[in-house]
């Protein structure tokens, strides 16, 4: 008898502890844990290495044909590879979170990875988290998690992040914040599947909570 197969969608803005949240839901179910925003920020990484501006959709969408990325898991833990390259260690810099936003908003980059998404959820159960992933990419999802917090919290998290990783780049915590709300703007002002709450998606506030309630108030409607 074939297993069910099933999904938990989890949008929400950059910083409010999604992918800590999807990635912890996924190995207590254990099932795969998918990241959207490494597709976006590879195809940002390699606008970047071009010289190519992350908005020019013309000059984005022309690198398109020739692009690939794909997710592969190593020991259970994702990658991400651009034209075959691992890049999974360079794409968690500021500049590459800006071009990400920026290449996201395109039509047709969100097209192509919005179709390798769905592939990946036909066989397999899933938590995938992103920002259009309850609405576009897996509308038929059985369990549906807007994650989200206050913008402090959200800074907070991560400038600690990006100081661990050593990738602030002298950046101050206003700075970041300022950086932060212009990539939220970004997402959720863009025309093409734009960052929103789904209507039936559950909301969950994490800015009081750490990593380990945030993750129960999950589980709590999925069950388990
Ligand atoms: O989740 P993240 O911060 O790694 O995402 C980087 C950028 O990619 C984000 O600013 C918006 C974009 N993104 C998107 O548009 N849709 C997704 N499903 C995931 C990310």
């Amino acid at each position: 008898m074939n297993e069910r197969i099933f999904s938990v969608a989890i949008d929400g803005p950059a910083g409010a502890g999604k992918s800590t949240v999807a990635k912890g839901v996924a190995k207590r179910l254990g099932i795969v844990y998918v990241d959207t925003g490494a597709m976006y920020r590879a195809i940002g990484l390699k606008t970047v290495r071009l010289g190519i501006p992350s908005d020019d959709a013309e000059k984005v969408g022309a690198i398109l044909p020739d692009t690939e990325v794909t997710l592969g898991f190593i020991d259970g833990v994702q990658h991400v590879f651009l034209d075959g390259e691992d890049v999974s260690g360079l794409i968690r810099t500021q500049e590459v979170s800006n071009a990400a936003s920026k290449v996201s908003a395109i039509p047709e980059v969100r097209f192509k990875m919005v179709e390798l998404q769905q592939k990946l959820a036909e066989n397999t159960s899933l938590t995938m988290d992103g920002r259009d992933i309850c609405q576009y990419v897996l509308p038929n999802a059985e369990y549906k998690f807007f994650v989200t917090a206050s913008p402090d919290a959200r800074t907070s998290r991560r400038y600690k992040e990006l100081s661990e990783k050593g990738t602030l780049g002298g950046m101050t915590f206003n700075e970041l914040l300022v950086e932060m709300n212009e990539r939220d703007k970004r997402d959720s002002g863009r025309d093409c599947m734009p960052l929103k709450k789904a209507p039936d998606a559950i909301l969950i506030d994490t800015t009081y909570m750490n990593i380990e309630e945030s993750i129960d108030a999950v589980m709590r409607y999925i069950g388990g």
